[in-house]
């Protein structure tokens, strides 16, 4: 079932993230780090086209409450997932069981990489981002370690070095070979703004949405998505492919022309779709600069008919969510995220009545 995203409060999260730590450890933590899940307004499979995106982070975070051990031995445990990561700090840090592990054991191993050794710790994991949800759980997970390992060490990442770890801790231990806008955004986090992200040359800017004019509502179609399932890298290798055929070196290169050209209809398809893409994030953001509401409402329909028609990733029950969308009065519907699932995200005047979806059920117990 549908259930409408809501926000969750930081300090409860925290709170029983450490009573979790206590009850697995038998002692206090010493220190939490949180990072939020975030959503996409707008730009989606362009981050890895070297394109423009424009997430958020949402009101929904993934904490860590952690404290040194004092040997070299690293073990976490989660409130939400099955499973005990351990391994040693001195030993060669491979992938493994439980999957979710791999982000733990990706953090550390690219953390030691640049030669930021945390030392052994213990770590207890809660999360208010639903995982499956499109959401970037994943993403939220790394943000927050990272965290961690600051804290531990008392070195400080910049932005764009924590987002690049995080997502070559992804890309080696989770195998996804994902681009960087889930990172950027959770690295990022500010309230009440977009993250406007050239995925080129990694340069950004905030784009305030204006609270008392529209609102944006999120809704988890329930639909669990994987990128782990291989329909995710075939896009990205796909796009490989026709910017080859073009000739160069990403498709943000790429003329509007040239995908059109492609004799290969599934790569033209392709092509087009990031080409045009990328035009809609910097005609969505001119539109929200000029708060003209129904401009940006367009881009987002246009997108999500791109997602369904041209880059096939869309699925029918997130094309009804999305058109039960349209009906409750939204200026612009999209599904975010991957595909195949996750949340569609809505555009809406600020004074309407919003649809009537279950709310997402709250905080999930650390038992
Ligand atoms: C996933 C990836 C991102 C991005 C989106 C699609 O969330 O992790 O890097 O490619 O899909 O826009």
């Amino acid at each position: 079932m549908a259930r409408v995203v809501t926000a969750a409060d930081t300090a409860t999260l925290e709170r029983r993230t450490r009573d979790g730590f206590r009850r697995r450890f038998g002692r206090d933590a010493l220190l939490v780090a949180t990072a939020p899940g975030r959503a996409n307004l707008i730009g989606e499979h362009t981050d890895y086209n070297e394109g423009f995106v424009l997430p958020f982070a949402i009101a929904r975070r993934t904490a860590v409450a952690a404290a040194a051990r004092g040997d070299r031995m690293v073990c976490v445990a989660s409130a939400g997932a099955a499973g005990f990561v351990s391994f040693d700090l001195d030993a060669l840090i491979q992938r493994g069981e439980p999957g979710w592990g791999d982000y733990v054991r990706g953090v550390v191993a690219e953390s030691l990489a640049v030669g930021i050794d945390p030392g052994g710790f213990d770590a207890w994991v809660d999360s208010d981002v639903p995982a499956g949800a499109g959401l970037s759980s994943s993403a939220a997970l790394e943000v927050a370690l990272c965290g961690v390992v600051e804290q531990l060490t008392g070195c400080t990442f910049d932005v764009l070095d924590k987002a690049r770890l995080c997502r070559r801790a992804e890309q080696a231990y989770a195998g996804v070979p994902c681009g960087i806008m889930d990172q950027m955004a959770s690295v990022l986090a500010a309230k009440d703004s977009l993250v406007l992200l050239d995925c080129r040359d990694l340069s950004w800017s905030l784009v305030a949405l204006p609270a008392g004019e529209v609102r944006l509502l999120l809704v988890d179609s329930g639909l669990p998505h994987d990128l782990g399932q291989g329909e995710f890298a075939r896009r990205v290798e796909q796009c490989e492919e026709a910017a080859r055929a073009i000739g160069v070196s990403s498709l943000r290169e790429a003329a509007r022309e040239q995908a059109v050209s492609l004799a290969d209809p599934l790569l033209r398809r392709r092509a087009l779709h990031v080409v045009d893409e990328n035009a809609r994030v910097l005609t969505a953001v001119d539109a929200i600069r000029m708060n003209d509401w129904s401009s940006l409402g367009r881009a987002m329909n246009e997108s999500h008919a791109s997602m369904r028609d041209l880059y096939e990733v869309s699925c029918p029950k997130m094309d009804e969510l999305v058109a039960e969308l349209h009906r409750a009065g939204a200026l612009g519907a999209r599904m975010t995220g991957g595909g195949f699932g996750g949340c569609a995200i809505g555009l809406f005047p600020a004074g309407a009545l919003l649809p009537d979806f279950a709310s997402c059920a709250d905080t999930p117990s650390d038992g």
